[in-house]
């Protein structure tokens, strides 16, 4: 046995006792006559004191230095007792070392295993991702991630679900994201593509009577990348027989209960908020609102109906909105963050940016002049206007307004939570399902309808008969949980009539019937031959994780990220293939690589 204990367990009650320990030297201190060594390993640290006098030891004296991996056999000692460490687990007690061997010793490090890491490079962690991951934080991260994907295993499993997996090759999915092709050696001239999700296989597996399916499923996606997004990522994907939108709610409301009461120790509250995506647009400016913080929108269009500023009048006039948000105590705004908000807002296609602040007991605006005392009294009444405010405005059709100045509150509320006006407590879990999304969407530079969700969503029952007259209208049965501003996972109950569903793909989003052959056809048979009424669910694993660890980008939760370039640099993936590679998959590489 190369070890008797962990690096975490030793204590007091282990004096006297002849014990082996392997691992990695964390640090050598070297207190004249005697080394004091931390050895490390995943589960913690214990101090070694280690005699140079010892011959027996002398041998390996010279190689202790960090990183250096060690097994030591020694015994255990109580530590005098104004050396004892409160803060160290094993802090009460040391090993004197008799014997050590030396497994290998380390080359000239890249950075530092501990904390100071954090300062370095994110490339170079992650070109050296294994020296990253063996900092105590690091491995604490990916085992929460393990314990709450077991967790969520086990709960599932106790509703009856079964882990299913579903084909990677897989061909093209109408989910909306670029996809990754494989080509086929055997078929030449075909692809596969891999699967944005196992959305169409988990459905197959409710035609096939499986009734309850869950995956901790891979999926790919050739987008661009942020901090919340990845080209592989991993979902919690489930999918049910015989269910409503309501049993979905409360299956997942259970199992994120107890996800959170595992992970952190926390209950939370159930069932969570729902709001309609109009009401989450219009009082948030976005479908994902972060509820931790208050500065809702304002619809002014009563007050500015007939403005002397012709800007809001006429976006009145021609069927648009006037809404402004208040973000209390926000009226010391820098000239710098000024230019910030502006540049947000015209990037989301905002003509300009018309603001009021409240300072010294007086209003400062370069539009003041044009609004009359009644407007002003209006406008202060209706955002509550106090010494030390700042009001944004934004005036345009309705969806884009509530978009802009949804940017500019959270921008906003960062710049107070910077100083200190407001706090967003990251263990404030405001958890809430945004719903009655509409069906679809129209793209105004297409021309034409794409699916809000995909387009094996269900419209909602009383809506179904202006899917031919009015489709903008028609509401889907989908679902999105949203905690913190963070979409966690979206889902829908499914369309499982044939008719319905090609009326969908044809009519409606105007697929070509030869597409929706080659696409879906062997959907709309499979459904001719019995398909149950189900729906389903998948939430994004990484961000959820993320969440529970209070990271700020997924990154940090995955063992393997990739950049912003989709590449991981550990490996250098991706890289080239060879000649015979790309012949034998019939290739060639069009473009000259640079
Ligand atoms: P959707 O496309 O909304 O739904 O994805 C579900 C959840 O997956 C997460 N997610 C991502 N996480 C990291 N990187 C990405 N690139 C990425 N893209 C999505 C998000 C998102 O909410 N098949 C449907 C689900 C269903 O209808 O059952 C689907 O995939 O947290
Ligand atoms: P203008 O009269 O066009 O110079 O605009 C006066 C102020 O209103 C400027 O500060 C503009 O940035 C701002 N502004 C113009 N259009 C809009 C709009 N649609 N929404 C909000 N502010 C606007």
């Amino acid at each position: 046995m190369r070890r008797t204990h962990t690096c975490s367990q030793l204590g007091i009650e282990h004096v006297g006792k002849k014990v082996a320990l392997i691992g990695w030297v964390n640090s050598v201190r070297d207190h004249g006559g005697v080394l004091f060594i931390d050895l490390r390993d995943r589960e913690g640290m214990t101090q070694l004191l280690v005699d140079p006098k010892n011959a027996v030891l002398d041998h390996a004296i010279s190689k202790l230095k960090p990183e250096t991996v060690v097994e030591v056999k020694g015994d255990v000692i109580a530590r005098d007792q104004a050396a004892i460490n409160p803060n160290m687990k094993t802090g009460s007690i040391e090993i004197k070392v008799s014997d050590i061997y030396v497994h290998n010793v380390p080359a000239p490090l890249p950075f530092q295993v501990d904390d100071s890491a954090d300062k370095v490079n994110e490339e170079l962690r992650l070109k050296y991702r294994y020296l990253d991951l063996r900092r105590p934080r690091n491995f604490e991260t990916i085992r929460l991630r393990h314990r709450a994907v077991k967790t969520v295993r086990d709960y599932l499993d106790g509703q009856g679900f079964l882990e299913i997996e579903t084909p990677m090759l897989f061909k093209s999915t109408p989910e909306g994201a670029r996809e990754f092709l494989v080509p086929s050696r055997l078929n030449v001239g075909q692809f596969y593509a891999l699967p944005q999700s196992p959305q169409q296989y988990k459905q197959m597996l409710m035609v096939a009577g499986m009734e309850r399916y869950f995956q901790v499923a891979r999926c790919f996606r050739d987008e661009d990348l942020r901090a919340d997004r990845q080209p592989e990522f991993s979902q919690i994907d489930l999918e049910m027989s015989f269910i409503d939108r309501e049993d979905i709610y409360a299956l997942i409301e259970g199992m994120l209960k107890c996800v959170w009461k595992t992970i952190l120790g926390v209950d939370i509250k159930t069932p969570f908020l729902r709001m309609p995506y109009k009401e989450a647009m219009s009082r948030f400016g976005v479908d994902k609102p972060d509820m931790r913080f208050g500065f809702e929108l304002v619809d002014l269009n009563a007050v500015f109906a007939n403005s002397g500023f012709k800007v809001f009048k006429t976006t009145i006039e021609k069927g648009g909105v006037v809404k402004a948000v208040n973000l209390k105590g926000l009226a010391d705004v820098t000239t710098g963050e000024v230019k910030q908000l502006e540049d947000a807002a015209k990037n989301l296609g905002a003509p300009g940016l018309a603001f009021i602040k409240s300072e010294g007991g007086t209003w400062k605006s370069p539009i003041l002049k044009f609004f009359s005392a009644e407007e002003q009294a209006a406008l202060k009444q209706a955002m509550n206007v106090e010494e030390g405010d700042l009001v944004l405005f934004s005036a345009g059709e309705w969806e884009r307004a509530c978009t802009i100045l949804g940017r500019l509150r959270l921008e906003g509320a960062q710049m107070l939570a910077k100083r200190g006006k407001i706090t967003i407590n990251p263990n404030d879990f405001k958890f809430l399902w945004v719903v009655d999304f509409p069906l679809m969407i129209f793209d105004e530079e297409k021309g034409g309808y794409f699916s809000a969700h995909h387009p094996f969503t269900a419209p909602v029952e009383e809506d179904i008969f202006m899917l031919d007259s009015d489709p903008k209208k028609v509401r889907g049965q989908h679902y999105d949980i949203v905690l913190n501003g963070v979409e966690l996972g979206g889902g829908s109950i499914r369309i499982h009539q044939p008719e319905l569903q090609k009326k969908v793909f044809e009519d409606v989003l105007q697929i070509p019937k030869d597409l929706v052959e080659s696409r879906f056809g062997y959907m709309l048979e499979a459904f001719r031959f019995g398909a149950p009424p189900h729906g389903g669910i998948a939430l994004g694993l990484d961000r959820l994780i993320a969440i529970l660890a209070n990271k700020a980008s997924i990154r940090d939760v995955i063992a393997f990220p990739k950049t912003q370039k989709g590449q991981e640099l550990m490996t250098q993936s991706p890289g080239a293939a060879s000649e015979k590679q790309l012949r034998d998959l019939h290739i060639k590489v069009a473009t000259e690589v640079k």
